[in-house]
């Protein structure tokens, strides 16, 4: 069983996952980090020299080549499961959480690193809560279709996991 984490950006994917999977005694891999090592740059930079577009197809054929591994948790890109057919891909090849956040928490996070992000680069700190409330609003319908919705600031990753082994059981 792969486990598939999605969420905003901001929403601790990554941090979460790892957790996650050390409690399951499960692999991690960050999709992010399989595209900063396949193409050798950071995601900013790809984002300028090929576009967005490109990055979109980059992302749904790395996440596409996780189809090889076993009992991994693989954090994903906020906008991953939002093209591409790679929600059904997903669905497909394992189960998704959900991490759920409240758009004021996401601003909050997003603030503290939004330099990073290309997605944010053109928001000035003034249209952050809209963007954010927006671009959630265009997702939202995607991420609901996980397998577990999980609010974050209440449920652990160790939690988490003694629920997903029972239900493996
Ligand atoms: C994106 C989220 C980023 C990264 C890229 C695009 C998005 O990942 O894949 O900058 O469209 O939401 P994180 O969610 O890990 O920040």
């Amino acid at each position: 069983m792969n486990y598939y984490i999605i969420g905003f950006m901001g929403s601790g994917k990554s941090t979460f996952g790892k957790e996650l999977s050390e409690a399951l005694g499960y692999s991690f891999i960050d999709t992010d980090t399989m595209i900063i090592e396949k193409e050798g740059r950071g995601i900013p930079d790809i984002f300028e020299e090929e576009g967005e577009e490109e990055f979109r197809n980059i992302e749904s054929e790395v996440l596409r080549s996780t189809a090889k591994l076993e009992n991994t948790v693989i954090a994903t890109g906020g906008g991953a499961p939002c093209y591409k057919d790679n929600l059904a891909w997903m669905k497909a090849h394992g189960q998704l959480v959900y991490l759920k956040l409240f758009e004021g928490e996401l601003e909050k996070r997003l603030k503290a690193d939004k330099e990073e992000r290309p997605m944010l680069k053109d928001v000035s700190e003034e249209d952050l809560p809209g963007y954010i409330y927006e671009t959630l609003r265009q997702r939202a319908a995607y991420y609901h279709q996980a397998d577990f919705v999980i609010d974050p600031l209440n449920m652990d990753a160790r939690t988490l996991a003694e629920v997903l082994k029972e239900q493996q059981a």
